[in-house]
């Protein structure tokens, strides 16, 4: 589905769907147009990329669409499943539909009509100096209902929780010895051999997305807040430059241990990340160990010898003498339009691993659907270490949702921590929480048997936040 362009990926539904069954409309939510990071395969808004889309249930006819982000390049999903409420504004019911976005909005809008139900500001947003790059000239910037998430990363959010965090952090962003620096900013563009540090990649929200609370028409939504990092390459434009060249021993290790995975172009193939700019991210200590140990998915090398192992990374770093084939590839750039590639889903993290904004770095949240306002905002997980050093709760990246009781509770998991926990619905309080075998990565469920109440949740760990896995389902009998 698209407005021009070759769009050859994307916009797919992440979250779920909905249906209004008394009316027949069926609502769906959907992801960013691909490539990511680069839209000069994909000019134009990029419609239905980005939207909450109303069909006919029975024609699957499109009865209207509403796009947050237009020609996304951010990887700024709608992650969520569409929520179906009956909010009052004015004295008066409006069914809505709604949903939360990576970037911390939720979009609120009339059943029937799509329109929002608060204004839907946008604004002239930064221009793309990349060749063969188009922005989209508008993008949101969302008063009301109040964003859950901090939306424009800059040098005011650089970790403060130690000088050595935020030393580290600055250092990636100022240009100086290490790094060129890093442009920041409002849906700032992506540029060639700079990075950009923003937020959203992991929300915001995700496809755990929000839970309403019918009797309030308050919605309550987990929300990670942490900064990526990442960059432009230009693409060797012809496959046989690397292929004809005269192999170095090094990409002969290359080849037969690695290629499989990070790509003949290096340039990243499902999970292994690209590996073309390596050099501003890594050193040869750090690559050299990360061969020996391996790291989640990316196996030990034990069986290379030192050499096999020091030629593999000086040819990852740049460090052999590849003078004629990099000369050759800046010539062939202004030949044809460019083709480009990003350095990988890279977060902006301190010197100890944890993210590199201030915190909170996970939060759950209480927005009134009625009014727009953000009632309440809690830190939602725990780094025990650093609660020892005296830092307030920082929060984790957390992949679990939330789920409100009738009794006035919320339930939500997913932290780095491995709890569960339970809230006052009205004031985000921390009542109670209890430890989990693995990461509770889903939405808790809440159920009755013989009239009492209880919360399951699966504990599965591993996904996106990694660690120890397994296949437990955990249930609590409420009081
Ligand atoms: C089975 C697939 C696989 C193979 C084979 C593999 N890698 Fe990886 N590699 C990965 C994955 C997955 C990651 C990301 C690891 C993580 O989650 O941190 C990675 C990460 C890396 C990184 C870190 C990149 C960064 O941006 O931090 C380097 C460097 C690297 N690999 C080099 C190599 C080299 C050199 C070889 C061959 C000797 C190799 N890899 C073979 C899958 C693989």
């Amino acid at each position: 589905m698209t407005t021009g362009g070759d769009f050859r990926l994307g916009a797919n539904c992440w979250g779920g769907t909905a249906l209004d069954e008394s009316r027949g409309i069926f609502f769906i939510t959907t992801g960013s147009p691909k490539d990511n990071f680069m839209g000069v395969d994909h000019h134009g808004p990029n419609l239905y990329a980005n939207c909450i889309v109303a069909l006919n249930a029975r024609t699957g006819e499109r009865i209207w669409h509403f796009q947050e982000i237009s020609h996304d390049i951010w990887d700024l999903d709608i992650p969520s499943p569409p929520n179906l409420t009956t909010i009052t504004r004015h004295g008066i019911k409006v069914d809505v539909v709604a949903a939360v976005t990576k970037i911390g909005n939720t979009l609120l809008l009339d059943r029937v009509s799509g329109k929002p139900v608060f204004e839907f500001r946008r604004r002239r947003a930064p221009v793309s100096h990349l060749h063969g790059e188009r922005t989209w000239p508008w993008q949101p910037d969302v008063e009301l209902p109040q964003p859950f998430a901090r939306q424009v990363f800059s040098l005011d959010d650089v970790t403060d929780i130690s000088a050595g965090a935020r030393e580290s952090v600055m250092a990636k962003l100022i240009p100086g010895t290490s790094s060129r620096g890093a442009n920041m900013g409002w849906f700032q563009p992506f540029e060639v051999g700079k990075s950009t540090a923003f937020y959203g990649i992991h929300g915001g929200a995700e496809w755990t997305g929000a839970c309403i609370d019918p009797e309030t028409g308050y919605l309550y939504v987990t929300s990670n807040e942490l900064p990526w990092i990442t960059m432009l390459h230009y693409l060797e434009q012809d496959e046989e430059d690397e292929a004809s060249a005269p192999k170095s021993p090094g990409r002969l290790v290359y080849e037969a241990n690695c290629l499989a995975c990070h790509g003949a172009r290096r340039q990243g193939l499902a999970t292994a990340p690209p590996l073309l700019a390596v050099k501003y991210g890594s050193d040869k200590p750090t690559i050299m160990k990360l061969l020996e140990t391996g790291r989640n998915l990316m196996p030990a090398f034990k069986h290379l010898s030192a050499d096999q192992k020091t030629q593999v990374t000086d040819y990852l770093l740049g460090i052999e003498d590849h003078a004629k084939t990099e000369q050759k590839s800046q010539d062939s750039i202004f030949d044809k339009p460019p083709k480009y590639t990003f350095s990988g889903y890279i977060k902006l993290l301190d010197n100890e691993g944890h993210p590199g904004c201030k915190p909170p770095w996970g939060t759950l949240n209480c927005i009134d659907l009625n009014t727009g306002l953000l009632r309440w905002k809690v830190p939602l997980g725990e780094y025990a270490e650093l609660t020892k050093r005296g830092i307030p709760k920082t929060g984790t990246e957390n992949f679990g949702g939330a789920s409100v009781t009738a009794g006035g509770l919320v339930f939500a998991g997913g932290t780095r921590d491995h709890k569960i926990r339970a809230f006052n619905k009205w004031t985000g309080e921390e009542l109670w929480s209890a430890e989990l075998p693995y990461g509770g990565y889903a939405p808790p469920t809440i159920y009755q048997v013989n009239g009492r109440e209880h919360v399951v949740i699966p504990a599965t760990g591993g996904g996106k936040l990694g660690g120890a896995q397994g296949d437990a389902f955990v249930a609590f009998a409420l009081p």
